[in-house]
């Protein structure tokens, strides 16, 4: 049973499954119907970190499902800035309202609020660690436009280090025999620990510089953002800053008629917006499936799935 959504190692492939079924089932609801299943929730949005879409999806979502919203205040005028610990902080948060939503700069924070609150919580993303959110948004876009989650070719690119994105999606993709390419500097290549459980569970994958070694060959290309914030040398981040670039010039004709692009936004330069118009370009669209996705989300760890969908 769903209690918390914090990492997608906790995730077992049947319930994955069943949440992007109930996001499919409320989209296909009439924006009257939704208002009812959440009506009289409070839903609690802490952003330690900056965020754009999920903390929007989230807020929007939730209201769309008629529960209301209470957020943290800016960090200098709560009582964060007096000195008040985290784990007070998540057990007020707890006491006024029914889920808390947490993103948080240090991984693990989400995990420390699920074990402080005895209301639900929802990892938006902790560090460079997990964004469950952010997965099941991708699995939900990859399903309705490839049909089918399983035996897909991905290739992930750009900062496969600090992408937390990445590293969530890929943990959920062991449950569908993918064959993965990870391209990436040496500096910026998965962490070992990722391959190394790659490995024991026999997925195919192949460590790789150049996105054009696998392009003809990929299903979806997942770009990402090089994580300026999280490197701890700026020098570092000079090195690789740019190093990965797409336009219309080198994908059209050179990948799978049907090969999509996702990216978990913002992008900075890596995807020329030359693209965007292209068949190709999948990104809005999988932001906006954060709607859905978030709604089946709420409603899966407040218990309402069943009590409207059976
Ligand atoms: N994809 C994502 O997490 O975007 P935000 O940082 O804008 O929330």
């Amino acid at each position: 049973m769903v209690e918390n959504i914090i990492s997608m190692n906790d995730m077992k492939k049947e319930e994955i499954l069943d949440i992007l079924k109930l996001a499919r089932k409320i989209e296909g609801c009439s924006e009257e119907e939704k208002l009812k299943f959440l009506h009289g929730k409070i839903i609690s949005t802490l952003f330690f970190e900056p965020s754009t879409r999920t903390r929007m999806s989230f807020e929007s979502a939730a209201m769309r499902l008629g529960a209301n919203i209470l957020s943290l205040p800016p960090l200098e005028q709560s009582s964060l800035k007096k000195g008040e610990s985290f784990r007070d902080t998540i057990k007020m948060v707890e006491a006024y309202s029914d889920v808390i939503v947490v993103r948080h700069p240090f991984d693990g924070a989400a995990r420390l609020a699920s074990e402080t609150s005895r209301k639900p919580v929802i990892n938006a993303g902790d560090g460079s660690n997990q964004h469950p959110s952010q997965t099941l948004l991708d699995l939900y876009t990859i399903l309705e436009e490839k049909g089918t989650l399983e035996n897909l070719q991905i290739a992930f690119v750009g900062d496969l280090k600090y992408g937390r994105t990445v590293h969530s999606l890929v943990k959920a993709l062991t449950h569908f025999k993918p064959t993965i390419y990870f391209v990436a500097p040496q500096i910026l290549q998965m962490p070992g620990y990722s391959l190394e459980d790659l490995r024991k569970k026999g997925i195919k994958y192949e460590v790789l510089e150049d996105f054009r070694d696998c392009l003809d060959k990929i299903d979806v290309f997942y770009m990402t953002r090089i994580q300026k914030e999280r490197f701890p040398d700026i020098e570092d981040y000079e090195k690789v800053r740019g190093i990965y670039v797409i336009n219309r010039e080198n994908i059209e004709g050179k990948c799978k008629d049907d090969m999509i692009i996702l990216h978990p936004l913002p992008r900075v330069d890596e995807i020329d917006t030359d693209l965007d118009n292209t068949k190709y370009a999948l990104y809005f669209k999988q932001a906006k499936n954060g709607i859905p996705m978030r709604q089946a989300m709420m409603m899966t760890v407040l218990k309402k799935d069943k009590e409207f969908f059976l």
